[in-house]
């Protein structure tokens, strides 16, 4: 059986050039372009009034591709439609490039017909009985009372976003021959045509199948860096949300959780709900008051023993909470590592589960399961005796539990159901 060294981990690279250090892939700050402050928005239905948004306030930079990730009925499509126009705010004061659009405080709202966005939603209704080109036209010829244009202006307007989308082939063809990918570029060339200062994206993407849609993401990106339109995008799909983003919002229950890099929301989850709808992910349920261990770092008590850990919250963390590491994160060796490491483990493999680009295995410590993945050429055996490290910077502790999370979570054996039997203690 051939079994990892440390030494040959390192080796591998596997050590630091992802790791959880701020994200610094965004660069310096940018100028604001969109601003929303205090949006609550109330739905009353026969029996109640439901807050379905609840406070929410975030900027966007000018250029940005910025993600609302969040569970269906989150409020993220809300969210849009309140920056569009279509919806009005109980409570919000919304600005783009400087200039209100809606403003509660002083009565100030600003007609969706008025506001510079160019919008593509799931379904992209093209008009079917027009060409490609003319779909394009449409919004420039509709704004012709606010942007007077010329025949040839136009002409060369359509063309531009033609070219942005790579459908300048097209023009001249009926818009329901297109593919399905290219249908969804053509929305897009409509909503870039008239040069917007936003563009608005409700789940563009996800009525195309699986490669399409993880083509037409590279895409939608690369489109955005050209032209630098500044872009909110709506999704409930972290694949897409991780692969475009340069900052995300977590979404849940109406409420904006955690905002940050796609790095920082990975590796620094601030809460367990973040942490588990962001990939997969091992929960540890904190059983006491944590002890300082000095620069930052915690001392806390778990079901697999006492772990050195970085506080993520801003919030003090106690019993409830749970300590986060990423199944990746996890270095498993036959041989000790050298003396003095800490969080150091002895297990038991259980499952192990070769999947080619990876192996997976399942690691029993002191009654609890932990999952992991490690280099497929690292042929572990059920029921090996083990070395598990959790490296103290990949352990993040975190407010909350697993509640209502899925079958992703790894936690105690025996009980699938109740898979956290520490968090109420
Ligand atoms: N027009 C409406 N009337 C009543 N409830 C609504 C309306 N629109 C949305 N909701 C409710 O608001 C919540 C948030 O919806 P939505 O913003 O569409 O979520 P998401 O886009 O994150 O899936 C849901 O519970 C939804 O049922
Ligand atoms: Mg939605």
């Amino acid at each position: 059986m051939e079994v990892p060294g440390r030494d040959e981990m390192n080796g591998l690279g596997l050590q630091e050039r992802d790791g959880p250090a701020p994200d610094k892939s965004t660069g310096p700050a940018r100028p604001v372009q969109l601003t929303v402050r205090n949006l609550v928005k109330t739905f009353a239905s026969r029996q109640e009034i439901v807050q379905v948004i609840k406070d929410v306030s975030f900027t966007i930079g000018q250029g940005e591709f910025f993600t609302l990730l969040g569970p269906s009925g989150c409020g993220k499509s809300t969210t849009l439609r309140c920056i569009a126009g279509l919806e009005r705010g109980d409570r919000a004061h919304i600005a783009v490039a400087g200039r209100v659009l809606a403003d509660t405080d002083t009565g100030e709202f600003v007609p969706a017909s008025d506001r510079d966005f160019g919008m593509v939603f799931q379904s992209y209704a093209i008009w079917p009985h027009m060409t490609v080109a003319q779909n394009v036209a449409f919004p420039l010829q509709a704004n012709q009372r606010r942007q007077k244009l010329s025949r040839k202006e136009i002409a060369e307007r359509v063309e531009e976003a033609l070219n942005l989308v790579r459908l300048d082939q097209y023009g001249g063809r009926i818009a329901t021959k297109l593919s399905g990918g290219q249908q969804q570029r053509l929305a897009l060339a409509r909503a870039l045509v008239t040069r917007p200062d936003l563009l608005l994206l409700d789940e563009p993407l996800s009525n195309l199948d699986a490669g399409l849609r993880d083509h037409m993401r590279g895409e939608l990106r690369a489109m955005q860096l050209r032209t630098g339109v500044t872009t909110l995008y709506v999704t409930h799909d972290q694949a897409e949300a991780f692969s475009m983003s340069d900052v995300i919002a977590v979404m849940d229950s109406g409420v904006l959780v955690q905002q940050g890099a796609p790095r920082d929301i990975y590796w620094r989850p601030k809460t367990a709900f973040v942490a588990t709808f962001v990939g997969q992910t091992n929960l540890l349920s904190i059983m006491r008051p944590p002890v300082t261990a000095g620069s930052g770092i915690v001392s806390v008590e778990t079901g697999i023993g006492s772990l050195l850990v970085n506080p993520a919250s801003d919030r003090p963390i106690g019993p409830g909470d749970s300590v986060v590491i990423r199944p990746e994160d996890l270095q498993v060796t036959i041989e000790p590592p050298p003396a003095g490491r800490a969080n150091v483990f002895r297990g038991r493999v259980r499952r192990p589960t070769f999947l080619g680009e990876n192996i997976e295995l399942e690691i029993e410590i002191g009654g609890e399961l932990l999952m992991t993945r490690q280099h497929p050429r690292f042929a572990f055996g059920a029921g090996d005796e083990v070395y598990v490290e959790l490296p103290v910077d990949r352990c993040v502790a975190v407010s909350g539990a697993a509640a209502g999370v899925g079958s992703h979570i790894r936690g105690t054996i025996g009980d699938p159901a109740t898979p956290h039997k520490n968090a109420a203690q």
